[in-house]
């Protein structure tokens, strides 16, 4: 594991905790399949900081059957966005609750409407904060489609797997966790295309938003996995570096 520190990321000594580690909240932005969940995962242990996925939260609430999750599960099933006010409570009040903007937060799938980066920014000001860098990964449509129609998650963590390009060691097992490996209902069907038609039409918008805000940067997510984790670490620390 690595920690922020200046301009580096250096090795962490488990032992004390994270010593001089600098918060950096990041944003990763990208279309379905782009594997912003694969990175995420791997980011945040890197950065030492939070990896905060809306989906997951949202599937995890359907799955304990909350009032949240109840209303969630309907949008989610059919691919489309959950309304913006019960999307940004969900979120805000998380990282609230959890205090991860003391130590820094990746957040994924989070904001994906113009409203909700606004709302964002809002947040984060009130509590003295706010997001240091946008990561659009990029990756071609064709690309995208055919990740979708091969991914499984994992039933306790959703931890994320390809029939063809990431599979597990013991087919339809967890490899981290032993747990069953399912396809997700929106990954089936219409609800592909309908999910990506959003990304394309709507969410893409917050490119522009990040620019504008001078903390935009872009990735070419369509390498090998760890060939794409490798070059988010690079960016970001120059990213960092040229702001300090
Ligand atoms: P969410 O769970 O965020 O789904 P998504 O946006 O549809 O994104 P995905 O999880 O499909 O893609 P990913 O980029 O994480 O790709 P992954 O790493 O899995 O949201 C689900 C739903 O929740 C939404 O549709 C909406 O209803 C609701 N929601 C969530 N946030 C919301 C918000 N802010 N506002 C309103 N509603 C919201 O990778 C995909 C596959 O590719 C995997 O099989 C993986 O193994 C493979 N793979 C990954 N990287 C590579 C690589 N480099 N090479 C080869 N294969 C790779
Ligand atoms: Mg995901």
């Amino acid at each position: 594991m690595t920690f922020w520190k200046g301009d580096a990321i250096h090795p962490l000594d488990e032992s004390q905790g994270h010593p001089g580690a600098i918060m950096v909240n990041i944003i990763l932005i990208g279309a379905q399949g782009s594997g912003k969940g694969t990175q995420a995962e791997r980011l945040a242990q890197n950065l030492g900081i939070h990896h905060v996925s809306s989906g997951d939260l949202f599937r995890k609430a359907s799955e304990e059957g909350t009032e949240l999750g109840r209303k969630a599960r309907l949008y989610l099933d059919r691919g489309e966005l959950v309304p913006d006010d019960l999307t940004v409570s969900m979120i805000l009040h998380y990282i609230a609750e959890s205090n991860y903007m003391r130590d820094g937060v990746l957040l994924d799938g989070f904001p994906r409407t113009i409203a909700q980066a606004q709302a964002l920014d809002r947040g984060l000001l009130s509590a003295d904060r706010h997001i240091d860098c946008a990561v659009y990964l990029n990756v071609p449509h064709e690309v995208l489609l055919s990740r979708l129609s091969g991914r499984y998650i994992c039933r306790a963590a959703q931890h994320v797997y390809n029939r063809e390009t990431n599979p597990p060691k013991v087919p339809g097992i967890c490899d981290l966790d032993g747990s069953e490996l399912y396809q997700r209902p929106d990954d089936q069907g219409s609800a592909v295309q309908k999910r990506l038609n959003i990304f394309f039409e709507e969410t893409i918008r917050l490119l522009d938003y990040y620019q504008k805000q001078g903390k935009l940067v872009e990735v070419n997510g369509n390498q090998p996995i760890e060939q794409v984790q490798e070059t988010l670490l690079e960016v970001i620390r120059h990213f960092m570096a040229e702001r300090s």
